[in-house]
């Protein structure tokens, strides 16, 4: 039997090259080896206020990013969160297993409830890693692939899933996450030292995956760079590393043929080419993007959904067997 792959991302904003390099790239080649299912996770996306009209929007805008990227839904099942119940359903019997000490050790969420501060950010923000974790669970996965961020998260769904199986007999997979060598934490264009964000106040943060071939020249040439002319590779130049990382994962070259390509070269024509190669990937993304309507996604959608559901209901109905909720 093949192995299970699952990963999600958040209608919640602009989806940047820090997405697709660090977790949309490494999808596509799993799909080929792994039973692979693609959520849309709207449910996490409501743990911040949206604009219910915008939201939907957003939601096929992701669902096309993904097809656009090579997402084969032939191959994998793509589907959107809140169209399957069980996602809350688990999510709940697992938040009595959660304890609170190690929800609140969760990074993301001092990072997210900083702007509100933690006692006016909601429950569900709070909440947000053991839904992520009945994602995981419910569909017996044993690979995710996601960018760094995630990792702290992919913890926490084993540990509830290995408390789980203890108190009530062998029932969840450890799941493992998968990472992308050198994409698994693009940093910001104009801050090297923070990962590239998708709530980032400055658009010169990220490069959008539909932004037009103008705007990116002009973020790359904007993005800051450390002192030297030098193109090196190296931790003591943050800047300059993140962008060589971006350049290679772009490019399929080593990081090291970078290097000696541009060893007589300075900052301005590295870059110059940086914009060329990225710009290059998005034209013929974007092309795709655009090509695909509405209906057609929606369309594959509901068969995702249609080919989750009894994924998520049989194992659903294991839990409550085992749980005594049942009778
Ligand atoms: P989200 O929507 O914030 O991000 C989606 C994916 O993009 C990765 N990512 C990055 N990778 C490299 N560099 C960056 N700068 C960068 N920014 C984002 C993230 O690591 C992620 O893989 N909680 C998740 C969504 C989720 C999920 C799941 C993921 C919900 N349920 C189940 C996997 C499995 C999130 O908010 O991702």
């Amino acid at each position: 039997m093949k192995k299970k792959v699952f990963s999600g991302i958040q209608p919640s904003g602009q989806l940047h090259i820090g997405n697709y390099l660090g977790a949309i790239k490494n999808w596509i080649h799993l799909q080929n080896d792994y039973e692979a299912i693609f959520c849309i996770v709207d449910l996490h996306a409501i743990t911040v206020p949206q604009d219910p009209e915008e939201l939907k929007k957003r939601v096929l805008e992701i669902a096309k990013i993904y097809l656009a990227s090579g997402i084969n839904p032939e191959k994998s099942t793509i589907f959107v969160q809140s169209q399957i119940q069980e996602h809350t359903e688990l999510a709940w019997i697992l938040n009595t297993l959660a304890k609170i000490s190690e929800m609140e050790r969760m990074t993301q969420f001092k990072d997210k409830s900083q702007k509100k501060g933690q006692e006016n950010s909601s429950v569900g923000l709070f909440d947000y890693p053991v839904l992520m974790a009945s994602d995981i669970l419910l569909y017996n996965t044993d690979l995710v692939p996601v960018g760094e961020d995630q990792l702290q998260h992919i913890e926490l769904a084993r540990t509830l899933a290995r408390r789980f199986n203890k108190k009530f007999g062998n029932t969840f997979i450890l799941p493992q996450p998968s990472l992308q060598k050198n994409g698994t934490r693009i940093m910001g264009l104009d801050n090297p030292l923070k990962k590239m964000s998708k709530s980032s106040s400055s658009e010169y943060n990220y490069i959008s995956l539909l932004d037009s071939a103008e705007i990116v020249q002009k973020k790359i040439r904007k993005a800051v760079t450390d002192s030297g002319s030098k193109i090196v590779y190296s931790t003591e130049k943050p800047a300059l590393k993140n962008l060589i990382n971006i350049y290679s994962l772009f490019s399929e070259k080593t990081t090291q043929e970078i290097e000696i390509e541009y060893q007589d070269r300075g900052y301005a024509e590295f870059k110059n080419d940086l914009a060329q190669i990225i710009i290059e990937f998005l034209t013929d993304f974007q092309k795709k993007f655009q090509a695909i309507s509405d209906e057609e996604v929606i369309k594959i959608l509901k068969q995702g959904a249609q080919k989750a559901f009894p994924l998520a209901k049989e194992k659903m109905k294991e839990v409550k067997e085992k749980m005594g909720l049942s009778f």
